[in-house]
């Protein structure tokens, strides 16, 4: 079901300190939406909520700690009574180098990017049941479509998080939940200012936060951008497995 245009939804967006999460919620809330504010870093969610009074609710979340999803999650139900939105865009990006396997560091991305979203997508289900045409969104990712250099950690959660996804929503479909699973390129924010090689089609955050609300709104199951980028990705991945990896073994190189 798409969104009616005048309607107001109750959002939870997780992961809006910084880059995507945060262009996105600003624009939530500058439509007129009740959106929850979630990340560690308090202070951020603090200074978007005063442009925004009686609109948002600043909730605190560590994604890989139990308790404070629990306890956000009632703080959504006691303040908005429903939930019918849920974005997941929290993420963390770390790279293997030169085929050493750290196993811890796969741990952590994992913990954030798949292991948070199984966790708050457990704990706001009753929320959700509750909502409005519901519906449940996370920010994967365009590494997901086929292997690259140095991914072997990030792209895996990210391909955990897109299968995941894919596969509740032929779960949900009965229940009246849809799933929306967000494919973005690269996009200018924190965690790729960190990055020591090319972005190709490289888009800011409030491009992208503009391309998901506009998926979102839609109800598109696949939510992917730039499109340049994304088709041109999903050709490669589409090609042999030789000629893929020669394509693409030259990639996320320094
Ligand atoms: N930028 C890109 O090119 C790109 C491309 C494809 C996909 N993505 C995905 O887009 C999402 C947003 O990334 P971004 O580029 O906007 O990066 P970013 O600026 O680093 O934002 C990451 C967000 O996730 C939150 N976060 C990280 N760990 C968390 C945790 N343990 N608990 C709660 N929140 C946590 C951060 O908040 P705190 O640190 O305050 O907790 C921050 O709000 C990620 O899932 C990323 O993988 C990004």
């Amino acid at each position: 079901m798409s969104w009616d245009r005048q309607q107001q939804r109750r959002i939870w967006v997780i992961g809006a300190s910084t880059g995507i999460g945060h262009a996105l919620a600003r624009q939530l809330l500058s439509e007129g939406h009740h959106v929850a504010l979630s990340a560690r870093r308090t202070a951020a969610l603090g200074e978007l909520a005063a442009e925004f009074p009686d609109q948002e609710l600043v909730v605190p979340c560590d994604v890989t700690r139990k308790d404070d999803i629990s306890a956000a999650v009632r703080r959504i139900g006691q303040h908005f009574g429903g939930l019918d939105t849920v974005i997941y865009n929290a993420g963390s990006c770390e790279y293997l180098n030169d085929g050493q396997v750290d196993a811890d560091l796969v741990e952590r991305v994992m913990a954030t990017n798949f292991f948070g979203l199984a966790h708050c997508l457990e704990a706001v289900m009753p929320l959700l049941k509750q909502g409005n045409a519901p519906q449940i969104a996370a920010v994967s990712s365009s590494a997901a479509y086929l292997p690259l250099p140095r991914a072997e950690a990030y792209g895996a959660s990210k391909a955990a998080m897109s299968y995941f996804l894919h596969a509740l929503r032929l779960d949900l479909r009965p229940h009246g939940i849809s799933v929306n699973v967000i494919c973005p390129g690269f996009v200018k924010t924190p965690l790729t200012d960190r990055n020591d090689f090319a972005m190709p089609c490289q888009i800011s955050a409030e491009q992208a936060a503009a391309e998901i609300v506009a998926g979102l709104r839609r109800n598109k199951k696949e939510i992917h951008f730039p499109r340049r980028f994304t088709r041109l990705l999903k050709a490669v991945a589409s090609l042999p497995l030789d000629l893929q990896q020669k394509l693409t073994g030259q990639l996320v190189r320094a």
